[in-house]
């Protein structure tokens, strides 16, 4: 039987939802909500759907619904997410899981407590590269690691009233959540420490720092450089950034959404990557179904997530008093 969605935030990133939702074949749309009227006409004609909403509450008072997907920002993320797994749906949600870490206990707590799936839709990890990474490293490919050096540049716009340009740290907020989370997942271990110095370059369009370097160890001993920023001029990097796994006989490369692996400490060559169906949103998606119907935890819960989103709020401590701070002292 399908999963019966209610999708809430169908504009901005939510049009991508709509388009994953209108290929899967896992779930039924039964509802749309979004506060703008013309994203919610034109997403109900995308996916044949007539129940649309300007009021979530509405929405879960009338439509027959197992499930909420919320792509709404963040700010309207735990009121979303409480009132949905209150009304026992299961909730899928965009990062981040929440902007406080009060937020996020009582998302994950409300969860337990109704007996529902609650993952957050990282999708960053859901690709063939991280998932070649990861097994490459597993397999000591290129021997022991050493290091990682992660750099993200990229010139980021934004449309007139996007939220990020006006938020504080946008770049360690929103969007270096799938850098930690990507950490995490590739290393197989948690951040233990962070250590940031946060600036804003002369040029930036941005109203807070948009910029960063960052020095952190992971848990299993592994020291990572990190580099960010949304105002680079030039030479961008792609959304996932460029990385580098320095190992005892070589090293991995990860540039331009392609894996090379140097042969010996010379020269290079492509990796062959892990054959993934479904990626992305898409693979989010499934991983969420399948999470409900085997009634388990999904890979991204928010049980698992919370630790990500704790190395972004050590990250903004960090880059507010110029200390090094240990995650364990946000996650509490
Ligand atoms: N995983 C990724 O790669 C990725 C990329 C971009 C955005 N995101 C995440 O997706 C979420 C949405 O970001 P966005 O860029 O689409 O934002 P946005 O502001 O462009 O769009 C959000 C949509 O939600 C609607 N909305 C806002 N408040 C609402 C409410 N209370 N009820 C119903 N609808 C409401 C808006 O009208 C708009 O259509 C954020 O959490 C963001 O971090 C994730």
């Amino acid at each position: 039987m399908k999963l019966r969605v209610i999708q809430v935030g169908v504009g901005g990133f939510g049009r991508g939802w709509v388009e994953v939702l209108a290929r899967s074949k896992e779930v039924e749309v039964t509802g749309l909500v979004d506060l703008n009227e013309d994203v919610l006409r034109e997403a109900g004609e995308r996916l044949g759907v007539d129940e649309l909403f300007t009021n979530f509450d509405e929405a879960l008072g009338k439509v027959e619904a197992d499930a909420v997907l919320d792509i709404t920002p963040p700010a309207f993320r735990t009121e979303i997410t409480l009132k949905a797994l209150k009304a026992g749906k299961h909730v899928l949600s965009e990062k981040p899981l929440a902007l406080t870490m009060e937020e996020a206990k009582a998302i994950v707590r409300a969860a337990d407590e109704a007996g529902r799936v609650y993952m957050v839709s990282q999708n960053y990890r859901f690709n063939p590269v991280p998932r070649t990474i990861r097994k490459l490293l597993e397999e000591r490919a290129r021997g022991e690691l050493g290091y990682v050096l992660v750099e993200y540049q990229m010139g980021r716009r934004g449309k007139s009233g996007d939220f990020r340009l006006e938020m504080d740290y946008p770049l360690l907020v929103d969007m270096s959540i799938h850098h930690f989370d990507l950490m995490r997942y590739l290393l197989d271990s948690d951040v233990e420490w962070v250590q940031v110095e946060s600036f804003r370059p002369s040029w930036s369009w941005y109203r807070h720092d948009p910029s960063f370097f960052m020095v952190m160890k992971m848990e299993d001993g592994t020291l990572i450089s990190y580099a960010g920023s949304w105002v680079a001029r030039g030479f961008e990097t792609t959304w996932n950034g460029r990385w580098r796994f320095a190992c005892s006989e070589g090293s991995l490369l990860w540039d331009n959404d392609k894996l090379y692996l140097s042969a010996g400490t010379k020269g290079r060559r492509k990796a062959e990557l892990v054959d993934m169906p479904l990626t992305n949103q898409d693979y989010s998606l499934h991983e969420f179904v399948s999470a409900v119907s085997e009634g388990r935890e999904p890979e991204t819960s928010g049980r698992d997530n919370i630790r990500s989103l704790a190395v972004v709020f050590a990250s903004v401590l960090s880059a507010r008093t110029g200390r090094r701070v240990k995650v364990e002292e946000v996650l509490g």
